[in-house]
This record gives C-alpha cells, structure tokens and sequence, in this order.
C-alpha cells in the first residue's frame, strides 16, 4: 500500500480545549476538511464556520464508530493534569479508543508534552499512548511541547529537541506558544520529512521560521526495534507493563500494515 497519502480531510481529538481550538482554526486557514471531536454539540459555537462537527466521547468507545469516517488524519490534543485513574481513561483511553475505532489507515499527529519520560502517572499514561501510536504501523509525528503561552514576545524561533533530557518541570524546560503548537500539529500531517518522529518542541528568541520541513528532516526517526523516541531513557521497560497494556499494544500492533516512514 502506498504510504505517502496525502491529508486533506482531518478529526481533530480534544477539540474543545485550548489548544484544539487554534488546530482546529489552523486545520481550516489551510483548506483542510476539518471534524470536530467534541462530547457536548453546544461546542460546536467554539469553531470557524465550516467546522464538522462529530460527537461522541473518546473515554466511551461505544461513541466512536463513525467519528473517523472519511478522514485521513487525525490530530490528538486532549489531556488532563488529573490523576492515574484520569490520567488512564483520557491521556491513553483517547488514543486507544479512537485508533480502536479507525476502520482505514490516517496519518496521525499526536500532543504529549515534554518531560513526558519523567515518570508520573499522567507522564507515565501519556507516553503510554505514544507507544500505541508507534505500534500501530500508521504514518505519524509526535510533538511535546514545552510549557503554553510561557514565550516572550520576541521568542517564535522553533526547536525541536529529542531525547526529553529536561526534567525541572517549570518553564526553564522551554516554551512555545499555543498557536505554534497548532502550527506545527498541521504542518506534520503533510510533510514528509516529519512522518516517525518524536521531538519536543520549544521556542527559541527569534523569528518563526516559514518552513520547518527542514527541521523536521534533521531528526532522527522513531527506532522500528523500540517504542520510544530515539534518545528517550529506557526506563519504562515493556517488562514491567501491565497484561491489559501489553494486550492493547499487540491489539494495535502492525494492524494497518504501514510501517517505516515515508
Ligand atoms: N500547560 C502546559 O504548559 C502544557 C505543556 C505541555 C503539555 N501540556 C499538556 O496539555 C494537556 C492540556 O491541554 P489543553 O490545555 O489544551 O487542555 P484543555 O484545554 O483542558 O482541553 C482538554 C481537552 O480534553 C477533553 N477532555 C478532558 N477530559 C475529558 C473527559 N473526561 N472525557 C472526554 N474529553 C475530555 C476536553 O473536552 P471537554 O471540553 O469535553 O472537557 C478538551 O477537549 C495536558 O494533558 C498537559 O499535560 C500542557
């Protein structure tokens, strides 16, 4: 199969949240069929006109089954700063369920954030979900930002960093701005050069540059040997994951048949 598809139509996951809002208006500056995942229609005042609406549930896969109809990318911006339980059903559960309901292959970009491999249970359940993006075969990007909004004015110049060595938790990590985020989400879907890679994503004093499909082609990619990004530390052995982690990612595993990047 053909794996250099192109995205034109696009769901967006966690719509409804600060950072789905501006993908969803950026997927739509750039002509992209947009839908918008969200569990409550009234939400649906959040968008540009022209937004699809979807609505379901991504914690319910009961009301998934024809979220991702049609489309062939999806873009994942949900979280939440709650606890393991929460941190499981919304970090992970979003990404498992709606790759669970994907009958076609899409092009996946996928928000974690950076420090995602500094153990936590939201970190922990995050990079959870990075694995099953990884394992499932699909062409994919996946972006950690830095902390939102916490750039000065004059810092736009984006970095892309790998291996998450930066650990303090605090803005000193680095930064970027949502709309950047945003930016760079859309951008991944169809470039190339950003498809099985992982990079955290800061900004830097400067301009934005106009074109980061040179950045992203100076990343390493994704090892096929590991689930983790190339640099990560290995310390989430899959030795020690639970049984019913270990049945989603053999669940997801191969199941589009698309592996190796474009
Ligand atoms: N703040 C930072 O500096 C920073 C930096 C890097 C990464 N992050 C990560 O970014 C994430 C937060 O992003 P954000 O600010 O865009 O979040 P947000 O505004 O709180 O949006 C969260 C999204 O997830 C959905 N959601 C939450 N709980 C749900 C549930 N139980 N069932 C279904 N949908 C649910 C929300 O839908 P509803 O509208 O239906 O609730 C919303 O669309 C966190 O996970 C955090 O780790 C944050």
């Amino acid at each position: 199969m053909d794996q250099r598809f192109s995205v034109d139509s696009v769901l967006i996951v966690g719509a409804s949240g600060s950072i789905g809002q501006l993908v969803v208006a950026e997927a739509m500056r750039v002509g992209l069929d947009t839908t918008a995942l969200v569990r409550d229609p009234a939400q649906s005042s959040l968008f540009p006109e022209g937004t699809r609406i979807a609505v379901g549930d991504f914690t319910r896969p009961d009301t998934l089954g024809e979220v991702s109809d049609g489309v062939n990318g999806i873009v994942f911006t949900h979280g939440t700063y709650g606890g393991a339980g929460e941190a499981e059903q919304i970090n992970y559960g979003a990404v498992r369920n709606v790759l669970d309901a994907l009958k076609h292959p899409a092009r996946i970009a996928l928000m974690t954030t950076i420090g995602v491999t500094k153990p936590t249970p939201g970190h922990d359940w995050k990079r959870r979900g990075e694995r099953l993006v990884r394992a499932s075969g699909l062409p994919y990007t996946i972006v950690r930002p830095g902390w939102f909004d916490y750039n000065k004015p004059d810092e736009h110049h984006v970095g892309m960093l790998q291996g998450d060595r930066r650990w303090a938790s605090d803005p000193s990590d680095g930064v970027i701005s949502r709309q950047q985020i945003a930016e760079v989400l859309i951008a991944a879907l169809n470039a190339d050069t950003a498809d099985h890679k992982t990079f955290e994503l800061v900004a830097e004093q400067g301009e934005a540059q106009s074109d980061l499909t040179p950045l992203f082609a100076a990343l390493q990619p994704d090892s096929e040997t590991t689930l983790d990004g190339p640099l990560d530390r290995d310390n989430l052995p899959l030795a020690v994951e639970s049984p019913r982690v270990l049945s989603d990612l053999d669940a997801i595993r191969g199941r589009f048949q698309l592996s190796g990047p474009a």
